[in-house]
């Protein structure tokens, strides 16, 4: 009887252990093999723009006023994660997949989901901050309260209040007070937006509006209302940008947005992809919330 218990009590833990082993290597190979793709990835898509080492100095970025990210400093604007942390995996996912309007950064249609995962994991490795720092906790969205003309003008006097004119201007078309002179972390001149006008550069949902709102975006003078703001003050001044974003940007060929012309001449895959609607023709390789690419394709058929 005793032998049989001590058996089975052997074979549970070794069981167990085996299991724990076997997942251990799995998992340790699995993530070797996302950051050889990952890096492969990089090299082919990415290094043009954000540079072999990472730093944001690709032999295409002289041409462009909005500088490509430099990896290497860990620091990034379109986070879930509180101000000054470090993203979590999927807002990165989120950029790359929908690329930031306005900018050369075009979603990355181009790569399947799999390559996204890996090539995200690689530009992790780029900066030391992801070994050293967890990301913080993502912030909580309550639910969109229904639109109504009381939230906008609540929103209306919180812009004030707040100090958003101070620098996106006393009816948001980024010419307040401050608005000359701001410097981003990396020492480049930066300009609030104009917020009557769509797109915007990390999405336009009502959603997008609000994480902006709450986490700021790192490294630029746009500060996070998380700590300053509740979550209905910060809806209502989504509510109150709502509806003033009733504009578009103006376009270029294409249908284009300010430097995403430049983004498609130095980036073909991502331009053929979005082109194409995401990957082959039934786009099924991202979601565009705000129709991006389609509406380029739309442009260049005519309508
Ligand atoms: C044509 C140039 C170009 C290419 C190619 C390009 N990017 Fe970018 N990328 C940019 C620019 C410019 C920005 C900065 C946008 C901004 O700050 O508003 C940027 C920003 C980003 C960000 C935003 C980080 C943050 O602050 O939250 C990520 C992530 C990113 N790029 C990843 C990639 C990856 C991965 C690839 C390749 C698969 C890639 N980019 C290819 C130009 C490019
Ligand atoms: C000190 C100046 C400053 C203040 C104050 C400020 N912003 Fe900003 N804001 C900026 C800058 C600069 C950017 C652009 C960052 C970039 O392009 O990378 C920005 C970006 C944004 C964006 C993102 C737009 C996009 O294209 O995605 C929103 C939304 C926004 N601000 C709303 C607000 C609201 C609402 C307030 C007040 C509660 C506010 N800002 C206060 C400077 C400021």
């Amino acid at each position: 009887m005793k032998h049989i218990l001590l058996a089975g009590l052997f074979l549970m833990f070794s069981a167990v252990s085996v299991e724990e082993v076997d997942y251990g290597i799995s998992r340790v190979a699995r993530m070797e093999e996302d950051l050889a793709l990952g890096e492969s990835v990089y090299r082919e898509n990415c290094v043009a723009c954000h540079g072999e080492k990472g730093d944001g100095k690709g032999p295409q970025a002289y041409r462009l006023r909005t500088k490509p990210r430099d990896f290497t400093k860990g620091i990034y604007k379109f986070r879930s994660t509180p101000s000054g942390s470090l993203p979590l995996d999927k807002d990165v996912y989120r950029t790359i997949t929908q690329g930031v309007r306005g900018t050369s950064m075009l979603a990355q249609l181009q790569l399947s989901e799999q390559s996204r995962w890996a090539v995200l994991q690689y530009v992790k490795t780029l900066s030391k901050r992801f070994t050293e720092e967890k990301p913080g906790q993502a912030v909580l969205f309550p639910p969109v309260p229904s639109p109504n003309a009381q939230l906008v003008a609540f929103g209306r006097s919180l812009y004030e209040e707040a100090g958003c004119a101070q620098c996106h201007g006393p009816s948001g078309k980024g010419n307040g007070p401050s608005a000359k002179d701001l410097k981003d972390d990396w020492g480049d001149p930066i300009l609030p937006p104009d917020l009557t006008l769509k797109p915007f550069k990390s999405g336009s949902s009502q959603e997008d509006l609000y994480r902006t709102i709450s986490t700021g975006l790192n490294g630029t003078p746009m500060p996070s209302y998380g700590d300053a703001l509740t979550p209905k003050e910060r809806w209502a001044l989504v509510s109150y940008i709502f509806s003033i974003a009733i504009k578009e940007k103006p376009r270029g060929m294409m249908g284009l947005v300010g430097e995403e012309v430049e983004g498609m001449q130095i980036d073909m895959r991502a331009a053929m992809a979005g082109m194409m609607g995401g990957r082959g023709m039934m786009g099924r390789g991202g979601r565009m919330k705000d129709g991006n690419m389609r509406d380029m394709m739309k442009d260049m058929m005519g309508r």
